[in-house]
């Protein structure tokens, strides 16, 4: 991973209780010590549990950081059941996620209002990670680059090239999510590769550079280094595996190289 620091995110989705979510996070904090300066490890919780979450990370102290797994772009008012940024920020969150494949094809999100998220997150300070990836039928249509392109294109419109510092993609192809079915690296690889190109296209040769692009999608202790080890592939973004203190930690210590 040439210059990139790795990226591993727990993605717990709507997952734990008060009481589960602040022992995963000590857990998290104890297995993943050795790995922290090596590795960027954000852990996304439920909303409700964030506060806990985020005083357990600061009370260590540790290098982990918290993230939302969803904020909605408007800052205040009449928008029953949403989280702002700012709420969110002030939960402890310096990450978000956007644009997951469970947001965009379970609660019918479109390309346009996870644009409006991304800037939103940007504009407060948070890094965001873009989440993009397309269905099995798509892959099978031969769509997979066309999908990805759309995505990422709509979702980064009117991001700043200096914003770009706080972007991080994760490719979860839809099909691999909560499946058990990992894209093979090459896979992967080809997806990254095609998603770092756009960069170039979109932005120039040193932010396709020093975007980190993390993978998603059934990623377990016995797969992670394989897919780590691809050039394009700077990292990843863990649902079931996070749940699980020791498989959540292999993973961070696979990206670390160790
Ligand atoms: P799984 O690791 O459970 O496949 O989930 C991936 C994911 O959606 C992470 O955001």
């Amino acid at each position: 991973m040439p210059d990139r620091k790795p990226y591993v995110g727990g993605n717990w989705k709507m997952n734990t209780t008060s009481d589960s979510s602040t022992s995963l996070a000590r857990g998290v904090c104890e297995a993943c010590e050795a790995a922290q300066g090596a590795v960027d490890v954000v852990v996304f919780p439920p909303s409700p549990y964030l506060i806990g979450v985020a005083s357990i990370f600061k009370s260590r102290p540790s290098a982990i950081r918290v993230g939302a797994q969803d904020l909605y772009h408007e800052a205040e008012g009449a928008f029953t059941g949403e989280v702002s940024v700012g709420m969110g920020a002030d939960c402890g969150c310096e990450h978000a996620l956007a644009g997951h494949s469970e947001r965009r094809h379970v609660i019918g999100e479109s390309d346009e209002l996870i644009n409006a998220k991304v800037k939103a997150m940007l504009a407060g300070g948070l890094t965001c990670v873009l989440c993009v990836g397309e269905l099995l039928e798509e892959r099978e249509a031969g769509k997979t680059n066309e999908v990805n392109e759309r995505q990422l294109r709509t979702g980064l419109a009117d991001v700043g090239l200096r914003q770009m510092e706080n972007v991080v993609i994760a490719y979860e192809p839809v099909w691999a999510i909560g499946t058990g079915k990992t894209a093979s690296p090459e896979d992967a690889q080809a997806a990254h590769e095609f998603i770092r190109g756009l960069l170039v296209e979109l932005y120039n040769d040193d932010v396709a550079n020093r975007t980190r692009i993390i993978y998603g999608g059934s990623v377990k202790p016995s797969n992670a280094a394989t897919l780590f080890a691809q050039p394009d592939i700077d990292g990843g973004l863990i649902g079931g595996a996070s749940l699980k203190v020791d498989d959540f930690a292999a993973i961070v210590k696979a990206a670390s190289g160790a």
